[in-house]
């Protein structure tokens, strides 16, 4: 616990100097859209189709989440990742979901999706190259600041379970960007595999690298240990 407190007393002064749960350091409301990089990854229908388990794809890898101001998100998450063995074997994941999130009084932030989510993974090395598989993670980010970046506005800082700050995010649209806040295709829960992202042993036992991996904060080089992987994400 002391480690953990440190931790979090680390991420808050050393995110932008200063303490990130005042209001001074989430100068405006969460509610809206963000998007990271070059902002082509966008929540909403030109992201996915979940009628049908389809993604239109964006012109670059990136993440982009959405946030009502009644508690419901959803995310839109595009990443490509190299084989560090076999550079050429480039992964791509194409991830959804949304669902209800929870501003909790510790700083965190806790998203529940609906159970409707689903990941598109390509992988022309695979034995299965191009599979879709349903996506459904209770996700835990255990800090959030939103500030103001001279260049790019407001932009929101997410950082995970385990302390890995996500690429910043900037607002793009004050109003959400999002598909209708319910389930949106039918999954059946026999086959669906649940767990929450605090239990890493438990996800990687069972989803590997299938589970939506954390970006480095600078967005450009991760190296993801025990699983030799090259992460490329903006
Ligand atoms: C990388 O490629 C090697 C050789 O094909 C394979 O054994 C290994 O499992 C791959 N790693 C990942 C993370 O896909
Ligand atoms: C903060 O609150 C959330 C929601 O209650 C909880 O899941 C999380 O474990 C808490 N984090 C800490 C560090 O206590
Ligand atoms: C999604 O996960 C939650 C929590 O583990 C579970 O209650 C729900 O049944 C799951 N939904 C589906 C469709 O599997």
């Amino acid at each position: 616990m002391m480690i953990f407190t440190s931790l979090l007393l680390l991420l808050a002064t050393s995110a932008h100097g200063q303490t990130v749960y005042d209001a001074a350091h989430n100068i405006t409301a969460i509610t809206g859209t963000w998007s990271s990089g070059s902002q082509n990854v966008v929540t909403g229908a030109g992201f996915a189709t979940p009628s049908q388990e389809a993604f239109t794809y964006p012109k670059t890898t990136g993440m982009s989440y959405s946030f009502t101001d009644d508690g419901y998100y959803e995310i839109a998450r595009y990443r490509m990742t190299s084989n560090g063995t076999v550079p050429t074997c480039i992964t791509g994941v194409m991830n959804w979901s949304h669902g209800t999130y929870v501003l909790a009084a510790n700083g965190s932030i806790v998203m529940t999706p609906f159970g409707d989510g689903y990941q598109q993974i390509q992988d022309p090395c695979a034995a299965i190259s191009n599979f879709i598989e349903n996506y459904n993670y209770t996700e835990l980010y255990i800090l959030w600041n939103i500030y103001q970046d001279p260049v790019k506005g407001y932009t929101l800082q997410l950082y995970q379970y385990d302390g890995t700050p996500l690429p910043p995010q900037y607002l793009i649209s004050t109003s959400p960007n999002m598909l209708p806040t319910q389930a949106l295709r039918n999954v059946s829960t026999t086959t669906t595999t649940t767990t929450t992202v605090q239990n890493a042993a438990v996800v990687n036992a069972n989803a590997g690298e299938r589970r939506w991996e954390a970006a480095s904060v600078t967005g450009l080089l991760t190296v993801i240990s025990g699983f030799g992987l090259v992460s490329l994400l903006l």
